[in-house]
């Protein structure tokens, strides 16, 4: 499974594309301001939330123009997604039959992005580590997202419940469901960073072998507890701060403030490193993942590199394109791998000539070659 077609209209700058997609890796350069990322941006939308930008769907429509946009992606000739916007909503269609939500999709293809916004991402906030490991750990297990939102909304509903009632028992039902969810959300999440550490071991010697590290109330300890176990202990530490929440409007304890950190064998923690090890260290989480998920399941994994190669000299990128080309080819995998990268100058990707489909992005025109 390949993509082998895109079409576009009315997205941002483009008014139509239509891309006949090769199964090699994509390469699309141009100019500043061409639309490379606009074309990546439209393939994240076959995967829920809101896309690489994290935009509101509205703002998507080329500017002055009456006609929404609208974005298709085919499989190997044979499956056709539709993602589109009908009046003022999102429209998703597999095979011309409209989907309940975009989740459908990953019965078919899981999407994942890096773009130059995420090159900090180990001295970010600890709400966007936590997004891009949930991001993660959805591939591996699409339920994951609605837990983490039942278990959001349920963290919400018992701090309101804190100012309306002393009805313990109401509470009780409330931290009991929250302790079910966010046990099973850190366990995942958990499983998912042995997982990450267990690849980094089979990845081009270029990218460290990193360990990972959990950061919260009950990842760092998981293992020496059963589940059961935990939901107990978490039920009664939220009983017992529901005064202490109530003063402070927060809920103290639970998963939602988890984090976790990646350490590179030679320097230390991610923070500490440079901006240039940080960026190595954070492809080889990313290469980590898709290595490991690629031999998961038959899916096709789609993978955006936004400016990928900004901050890599010649050698690194050399490494950087030969582990693309392991993973698209690899016997190992179960499942399929399309990578498209962006890059404003040809050259900048002379290692995968004879490789690579490459597309010239102008505002004007898209042209292969
Ligand atoms: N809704 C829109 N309609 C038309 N043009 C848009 C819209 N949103 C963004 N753009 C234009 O898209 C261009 C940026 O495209 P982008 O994909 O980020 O370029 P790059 O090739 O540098 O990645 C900008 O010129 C911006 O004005
Ligand atoms: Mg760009």
């Amino acid at each position: 499974m390949h993509l082998s077609r895109l079409t576009l209209s009315h997205f941002r700058n483009h008014s139509t594309v239509d891309l006949a997609l090769t199964p090699e890796p994509t390469v699309l350069y141009g100019a500043n301001g061409a639309g490379k990322t606009n074309i990546l941006e439209a393939i994240s939308f076959f995967t829920p939330g809101r896309g690489l930008r994290s935009v509101k769907l509205s703002t998507l429509t080329q500017f002055d123009q009456p006609n929404p946009w609208a974005a298709s992606l085919t499989l190997s000739d044979d499956v056709r997604l539709v993602s589109a916007l009908v009046d003022d909503k999102r429209l998703n269609k597999i095979q011309g039959e409209p989907v309940k939500s975009a989740t459908a999709f990953s019965e078919w293809l899981s999407i994942h992005w890096l773009t130059p916004d995420q090159d900090r991402l180990f001295v970010d906030s600890s709400k966007v580590r936590r997004r891009f490991l949930d991001r993660m750990v959805y591939s591996y297990d699409p339920l994951h997202s609605d837990r983490l939102m039942d278990y959001e909304t349920a963290v919400k509903e018992r701090l309101a419940l804190l100012y309306k009632t002393h009805d313990d028992r109401w509470l009780s039902l409330l931290e009991a469901k929250m302790a079910e969810l966010a046990v099973a959300i850190a366990f995942a999440r958990h499983d998912l960073l042995a997982r990450l550490e267990r690849s980094a071991q089979d990845l081009c010697p270029l990218f460290p072998k990193f360990k990972c590290v959990h950061l919260g109330d009950i990842e760092p300890n998981l293992t020496d507890k059963k589940a059961i176990e935990w939901e107990d202990w978490l039920q009664a530490q939220w009983r017992d701060s529901r005064g202490r929440d109530r003063e402070a409007h927060m809920t103290h304890i639970g998963v939602h403030r988890s984090d976790f950190g990646v350490i590179h064998p030679q320097k230390g923690a991610g923070e500490t490193c440079s901006t240039g090890e940080q960026k190595i260290l954070l492809m080889g989480v990313v290469f980590a993942f898709l290595k490991n998920r690629l031999e998961w399941d038959d899916k096709l994994i789609v993978m955006l590199f936004d400016e990928c190669v900004s901050h890599f000299d010649f050698h690194h990128r050399v490494v950087l394109f030969e582990q693309i080309r392991l993973l698209h080819d690899s016997k190992t995998n179960k499942g399929s791998f399309h990578a498209l990268m962006t890059g404003t100058d040809k050259e900048l990707f002379s290692p995968l000539d004879g490789h690579a489909s490459f597309f010239h992005v102008a505002p004007s025109f898209i042209q292969k070659g």
